[in-house]
């Protein structure tokens, strides 16, 4: 397999850096232009088309074994990748919670990747950015500024460490010596509604799915507090130990938001931890009709959001706060000699994100966030999160206006969720027409909501993170969804 190019004379030394300085700046500069042109023509382009397989091919074949020169390699990416994206940069794509990232992410991503740090801590600009960074959003979520916090890969992650946090400051004993054997189960509460990245965390904390208590919902999808008092009364009475109370700030199917400040006086009241899962809804609490539904949001033990669904960077990047700083700390500081914190050179320095994490080694995430930040300012970006809501409210009412189309939730943020009616037809036909309808939809190319299933309704799902989105691509999608729905009808009536 090994080829011998070189090896026969040892003194020759090979480098990464190219030989030509010149031409593969030429060829960065034709990338960057390409890339912004790419970005500018966005509307022109489809939301979304399927993956050829003339160019899956294309960027297969065998284990690349020799060089080849890079503007090829571009240039296959140009023809077999580029075309082919995810989507949610495009105007008209608002499946899932999938953010859009901004051209001064683009550039903020190759500066980050120029410097190339390892953030895992230490005493460089890099991570000093990122502790000023968890300050500001320490700060817009009104957590002591002695809070601890850590830049993480998405949601996901950020509830997994705050679920991580909950778990070892709660349990009573040094689970970390004993782990959880032997010892009295522990119980995790929130609502139906919770997003599936907190089921992960608690099975993989060993909290074990039985133990993860999923609470009833209102007509709104805000969980039923009443029944979460219960469940807990209830639990301690069988002898389980209640641990912590989630609650969300925006759930992922129809971006309901929990009364956080009853679940606040709860967790205070059993004494049990409070984490608010606000991967996007977070971000509405910096608009001020929205401070006093979010407001028990500042009293959470620990908050999870992400900065790349609102707040638009590139992926990834999501954030943990922790109020208390030393438990924290307690739950991940491992340090082998050879990690020691010197005190002096460049493992100096105060910030060690090692110890608040699971990574060792961490990427830059913090500069486009702090680019960002300085940039665009935290009014514009609110302004934007409000045109989405916004956005949302027209939709809504365009739905409504809409001769075949309902509503099939309340829609509180920026999530939308909408069926076609067609008329005489049971719940099960309804459904397999609305998902046909949904999958003709994005392969047109015009649109790429996603789906959910609402009380028994399978539903087209319109989450609204997308700063490049107008009022007249809501337009447009209602029309296609009346058009696309009109000619599924005339098929079945055919049949
Ligand atoms: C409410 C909620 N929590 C957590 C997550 C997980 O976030 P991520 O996809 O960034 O891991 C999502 C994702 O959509 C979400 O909507």
């Amino acid at each position: 397999m090994m080829n011998n190019e070189n090896r026969d004379n040892p003194l020759i030394e090979e480098t990464l850096d190219p030989q030509n300085w010149d031409e593969l700046r030429a060829l960065g500069h034709q990338m960057l232009d390409d890339m912004f042109a790419h970005l500018q023509s966005l509307r022109e382009q489809p939301a979304w088309q399927p993956y050829p397989e003339q160019a899956r091919e294309k960027i297969g074949g065998q284990v690349p074994m020799h060089e080849s020169d890079a503007r090829a390699v571009y240039e296959n990416f140009q023809a077999n990748i580029l075309p082919y994206p995810n989507g949610n940069i495009h105007p008209r794509f608002w499946g899932w919670v999938q953010g859009t990232g901004t051209p001064l992410g683009v550039l903020s991503e190759m500066l980050a990747a120029t410097m190339n740090p390892n953030v895992g801590g230490g005493n460089h600009a890099p991570a000093y950015v990122e502790t000023q960074v968890l300050d500001w959003l320490k700060e817009i979520f009104d957590f002591p500024s002695q809070a601890s916090g850590l830049l993480v890969s998405g949601g996901s992650m950020a509830n997994f460490v705050a679920l991580a946090v909950a778990r070892n400051a709660q349990a009573g004993y040094n689970i970390r010596q004993e782990g959880l054997a032997n010892h009295t189960p522990l119980v995790v509460y929130g609502s139906v509604e919770m997003h599936s990245s907190l089921l992960k965390a608690v099975e993989l904390l060993g909290i074990g799915n039985q133990y993860f208590q999923r609470i009833g919902v209102n007509e709104a999808f805000e969980i039923d507090v009443a029944a979460l008092r219960a469940a807990i009364v209830q639990d301690k009475a069988d002898g389980l130990q209640p641990l912590c109370i989630i609650g969300n700030a925006g759930t992922v199917n129809t971006g309901a938001i929990d009364d956080l400040d009853a679940l606040a006086d709860l967790a205070r009241e059993f004494d049990l931890w409070f984490h608010v899962d606000g991967a996007f809804g977070a971000w509405a609490y910096t608009i001020p009709s929205f401070r006093e539904k979010l407001k028990g949001l500042a009293r959470a033990d620990s908050l999870a959001f992400d900065l790349h669904k609102w707040f638009y960077t590139q992926y990834e990047a999501g954030a943990t706060l922790v109020r208390s700083d030393r438990a924290h700390y307690q739950t991940f500081t491992v340090q082998p000699p050879y990690l020691k914190h010197t005190g002096r050179g460049p493992h100096g320095g105060q910030n060690w994100f090692t110890d608040y994490g699971l990574q060792l080694s961490r990427g830059f995430r913090a500069l486009k966030v702090w680019m960002a930040f300085k940039t665009f300012g935290l009014n514009k970006l609110a302004r934007l999160f409000e045109q989405n809501i916004a956005q949302a409210q027209y939709l809504a009412e365009l739905v409504e206006r809409a001769p075949h189309l309902e509503l099939t939730a309340p829609h509180p943020l920026n999530i939308v969720c909408l069926r076609y009616l067609a008329p005489n037809m049971e719940d099960d036909p309804l459904n397999a027409f609305n998902q046909e309808l949904l999958a003709r939809l994005q392969e047109s190319g015009i649109a790429a909501p996603s789906s959910t299933t609402l009380r028994g309704k399978f539903s087209i799902r319109v989450a609204i993170v997308n700063h490049r989105s107008r009022r007249e691509d809501f337009e447009l999608l209602v029309a296609a969804v009346e058009r696309i729905g009109a000619e599924l009808m005339e098929e079945t009536s055919n049949q």
